[in-house]
């Protein structure tokens, strides 16, 4: 299934539902081509539309129809009001407007707080709307403060990075960090709208566009050879600089991300259905890393740093073929991800894989790269060959001290501010 060129009216047209079901959840995903637009029905929302929004047009006429003073509110990340006056000012002045530095250090129960102060201030009505426009923290925070608003009240996610596009503005879970750790308090409320309007994406920083192309590499490596090869596309040429112009490339790699991650998400709403999930490739060693290096690093590194680990493994238990390996750590580096860092040894990943177990029902899942577009889980760490992880490590600790002994001869991209 794709929605990629001529396929789009054939394999997955207008008016096509998907039915998915399991023990946990029944969920049905519609892609309507014409309007580019996903709307899922479950038990969790009767109906989550999800709008590409190519032209920008459609954000602007549902700012402009915001006008009943009382019925909404919008919640904006601050950098963004100052980067695009010009959007803002499509929204009805009687419309209150709270401004915010959303990032992961302010996504805390205080700034879930603020929100709330400010609907109860402003009066908002029982059934009244949040309007989050912002990054993931900024939609994460809303998201949690309209799930608890009145015992639930509905919210419009307008997602401003990449992240944000295909993975926090369309997803169903909200959170905020909580006793130093990530996302501890959170609920399932998935947005009734999510607006993807790829033009907001002109003014992120580089940096933030690699972030969000790790999780639709993901996507690629497991799922979707098609994606792969768009991403390998937009790699080979000033990718970064593609997504920030906007092409028809970067909306394809948009939307079939999109339609992956949400394949996966009405499969297992709760993420209490199957503990095998392709999407947790990538989401290893990463929920460590972040907790370990903190600020210095973004979701989206982490995540390519447990890709590129999880690739080279995969190569040395021969579940992929070298050059496969080559091409998927060529393409993480050639989106500006790093590959390797010095915090990953034996006992790192030895925790990460203890922790991973207990989190997914008591066996590690762990999803490994089978080919391009293709996984195989591994369950059990104890079984998993010692060799192979010391072997993998030390091809990473040559890879970022000598790029040139890297059996794939990939150069690392370490962070910046890796000593
Ligand atoms: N709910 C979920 O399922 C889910 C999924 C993935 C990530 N997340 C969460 O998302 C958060 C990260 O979100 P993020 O990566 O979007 O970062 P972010 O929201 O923290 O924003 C990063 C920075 O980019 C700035 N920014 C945002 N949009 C911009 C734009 N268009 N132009 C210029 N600057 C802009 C922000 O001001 C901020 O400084 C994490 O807390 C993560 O846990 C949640
Ligand atoms: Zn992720």
């Amino acid at each position: 299934m794709t929605i990629l060129g001529r396929s789009s009216s054939t394999l997955y047209s207008a008016g096509t539902d998907m039915d998915i079901r399991n023990r946990h959840s029944t969920a049905a995903l519609k892609y309507n081509d014409h309007r580019s637009e996903f709307c899922v029905h479950s038990q969790l929302t009767s109906h989550q539309r999800i709008v590409v929004d190519q032209d920008g047009s459609f954000l602007a006429d549902t700012f402009a129809q915001f006008q009943r003073e009382g019925d909404c509110l919008v919640i904006a990340d601050q950098r963004v009001c100052e980067l695009r006056p010009d959007i803002l000012a499509r929204l009805p002045a009687n419309v209150p407007l709270l401004s915010f530095p959303f990032s992961e250090r302010t996504k805390t129960v205080e700034t879930v707080e603020l929100v709330l102060d400010f609907a109860c201030n402003t009066g908002l009505p029982r059934r009244g709307m949040f309007v989050a426009f912002g990054g993931g923290s900024c939609t994460d925070v809303v998201g949690l403060a309209a799930s608890l608003y009145r015992r639930g009240a509905p919210h419009i996610k307008i997602p401003t990075t990449l992240m944000g596009m295909v993975d926090a503005g369309i997803a169903t879970k909200n959170g905020v960090n909580f006793h130093g750790l990530k996302n501890r308090l959170g609920t399932f409320l998935p947005p009734e709208l999510s607006i993807v309007t790829p033009d907001l994406l002109a003014t992120l920083p580089s940096r933030h566009i690699s972030n969000g192309l790790a999780e639709c590499i993901k996507l690629g490596v497991i799922a979707h050879p098609e994606l792969f090869s768009l991403l390998t596309g937009i790699a080979a040429k000033n990718g970064i600089e593609e997504f920030r112009a906007g092409t028809n490339r970067t909306l394809g790699i948009i939307k079939e991300s999109i339609l992956k991650m949400l394949e996966s998400l009405t499969g297992n709403l709760y993420e209490e259905g199957s503990l095998q999930r392709s999407v947790d490739f990538g989401h290893t060693l990463s929920p460590l890393l972040e907790s370990e290096l903190g600020d210095a690093i973004l979701h989206g590194e982490a995540v390519a740093l447990d890709m590129a680990f999880h690739t080279i493994l995969a190569t040395n238990l021969h579940l992929l073929s070298a050059h496969d390996g080559a091409r998927i750590l060529k393409l993480i580096r050639d989106l500006g991800l790093p590959v390797c860092h010095r915090v990953i040894d034996r006992g790192f990943v030895y925790s990460a894989y203890q922790s991973a177990t207990s989190h997914r029902g008591g066996a590690l899942n762990l999803p490994m790269p089978q080919g391009i577009g293709n996984c195989k889980f591994l369950t059990d760490f104890s079984a998993l060959d010692e060799t192979a992880i010391q072997t993998t490590i030390d091809q990473l600790r040559s890879c970022q001290n000598d790029t040139s002994k890297l059996a794939f001869n990939v150069t690392a991209a370490p962070l910046a501010n890796d000593a």
